[in-house]
């Protein structure tokens, strides 16, 4: 098989810098705490980490509008001291990956900065999508797209000599415009800041938006513009998943090939796709494109059985069908957390969320291909769904005046040690305060607990990494589902069963003897609720 590209079935884990580890004090994670923080990493067993972006940035999408895309941002260190995490990653065989933003940049970026003080149709305003309004007086925008995150996707700009001007596109916030990736300077510009981070030695990239960059030539209205601004995958089949987009992941495959055939380590380019099924999916990791693309759908099921093997069967057939691997996430900064969104949201967590999140973990790790992990996952963390309206900094909220999306329930920062806030988090004065207010049951979910307690969700994860890595039947590869009662799933990748009980009520085990892992307590012959475990031929 394919065992050799390591990326196939590498387990990421997803590092949102801000709310990883404050080194200076300040309440803010930042590059030297996330070295700090390199061998927890180690011991919990993954192959590599993902940095949230990290550049100087004004940070109105924290750090997903991007003002210099080849610099360090101050709050989160510097040059040299990413280059010491990349050192001390490389001396421990931890592979990292930058987050790139090839969509948009931010209003603060120099390139969107001469284009306002340019006049219409400058080349500097044809790197972005600059036109004419509607309307007698141009007071209308050019179309009828929405933002992402609410309100329209166009703002009109006050022209050099202070009168209302033409407007530009921005598929996020207005403080996040988006690249005209019809204008060859704006791919040159990327080849170079590709370029500048492999020179420096990352293992590759997490790029934001990947079905996005192009947008219909003609920017036309949208024929359902409400239905854009609601769907979370089929949005606006005008402005994302393009034809065109293809051609660019072909060049950024090139350019990794070209550093890998300089000294054989072979980078990722690991997309985030949204498009509506699985089989347009699978075109974006054809294999000269993207090695990997998040798989969305078993994140976005709801804990069905029956949901569950839709989204597996249809990943397995129309993209591992393809030859490529599949890309299995549950969690990341922009979702509520598993535990919380599979049960009951009480700030303690209780209920069945904990016992299906455990459940969820194991099978995603028994599935074939990669997978990705986000920070605070392995802790078992909840989403904090009580944060007070004033400490909230997700754009979303602002623009919508809506709590229903918002994401700082699942960015709150890391608590690693300690009763009280800031748990370890920040290594400032005493009574630094973390950047979102971390809340008092944070204190059973520490690092220092979980490490100490086998039964944690840390020692879950670590044991299932500890399998994966050990068995040879795990990671790339097929899988075989077995006939089973309805509420229950199981399947088989060689001799080895992983089953997972949906249901409330205990079932008899699809498979003989004690379970090699199980997500909660288990005995032979009987697999409980809420439960998955593995097993193995003379286990
Ligand atoms: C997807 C990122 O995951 C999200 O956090 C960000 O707000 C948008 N892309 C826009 O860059």
């Amino acid at each position: 098989m394919n065992r050799h590209h390591w990326w196939r079935d590498a387990v990421i884990y997803q590092v949102y810098v801000r709310s990883f580890l404050d080194s200076t004090g300040d309440g803010i994670g930042d590059l030297a705490g996330v070295r700090a923080g390199l061998p927890y990493l180690k011991k919990l067993g993954v192959d590599g980490i993902w940095l949230s972006p990290f550049y100087p940035s004004p940070q109105h999408d924290h750090g997903y509008d991007v003002a210099d895309y080849c610099d360090v941002d101050p709050v989160f260190g510097d040059l040299a001291e990413f280059d010491r995490l990349v050192d001390a990653a490389r001396r421990l065989g931890v592979k990292v990956l930058l987050d790139i933003v090839p969509n948009h940049c931010s209003s603060e970026h120099p390139w969107f900065r001469a284009a306002l003080a340019a006049a219409p149709g400058s080349p500097e305003r044809a790197r972005f999508h600059f036109a004419d309004g509607r309307g007698p007086d141009g007071t209308e925008p050019p179309n009828n797209w929405h933002a992402m995150f609410g309100g329209p996707a166009w703002t009109r700009v006050t022209e050099p000599d202070g009168r209302p001007g033409q407007w530009y596109l921005h598929m996020f916030t207005p403080e996040q415009p988006d690249w005209n990736w019809r204008e060859p300077e704006v791919a040159a510009e990327f080849d170079r800041i590709l370029r500048f981070w492999l020179d420096r030695g990352v293992d590759g990239f997490r790029i934001d938006v990947a079905a996005g960059l192009f947008k219909h030539p003609e920017l036309p209205d949208s024929p359902d513009p409400e239905a854009d601004a609601r769907t979370r995958d089929s949005v606006n089949p005008l402005a994302w998943n393009q034809p065109e987009v293809h051609d660019v992941w072909r060049h950024w495959r090139a350019v990794c090939e070209e550093y890998t055939a300089r000294d054989g380590r072979e980078r990722l380019l690991v997309g985030e796709v949204s498009v509506p099924t699985a089989r347009e999916h699978a075109r974006y990791v054809r294999p000269d494109e993207l090695h990997q693309a998040f798989f969305f759908d078993l994140l976005g099921a709801p804990w069905d059985a029956d949901a569950f093997r839709k989204v597996i069967s249809e990943a397995i057939d129309d993209i591992a069908g393809t030859g490529s691997t599949v890309t299995w996430v549950l969690n990341n900064h922009d979702q509520v957390r598993t535990v919380t969104r599979y049960g009951e949201p009480t700030p303690e967590g209780s209920g069945l969320g904990p016992a299906r999140a455990r459940a969820a973990a194991l099978l995603m790790l028994a599935l074939p291909g990669a997978a990705y992990i986000y920070q605070g996952e392995e802790l078992g963390l909840p989403e904090v769904v009580d944060l007070p309206d004033d400490v909230l900094t997700d754009p979303i909220f602002r623009r919508t005046g809506s709590r229903a999306r918002i994401r700082d329930g699942c960015r709150v920062p890391l608590p690693w040690s300690g009763q009280a806030s800031p748990f370890g988090f920040t290594s400032g004065a005493e009574g630094a305060k973390p950047w979102l207010p971390q809340p008092e049951w944070f204190a059973e979910h520490a690092t220092d607990r979980a490490l100490a307690d086998t039964r944690s969700f840390w020692h879950l994860y670590r044991d299932g990494l500890q399998l994966r890595a050990a068995l040879p039947q795990l990671g790339d590869g097929s899988l075989r589902w077995l006939d089973t009662q309805p509420g229950v799933l199981a399947f088989a990748r060689g001799d080895l069963v992983c089953a997972v009980n949906f249901g409330t009520a205990p079932v008899p085990a699809p498979f003989p003897g004690t379970p090699l892992l199980a997500s909660g307590p288990c005995e032979a012959g009987v697999l409980p609720g809420s439960t998955a475990a593995w097993w193995i031929d003379g286990s």
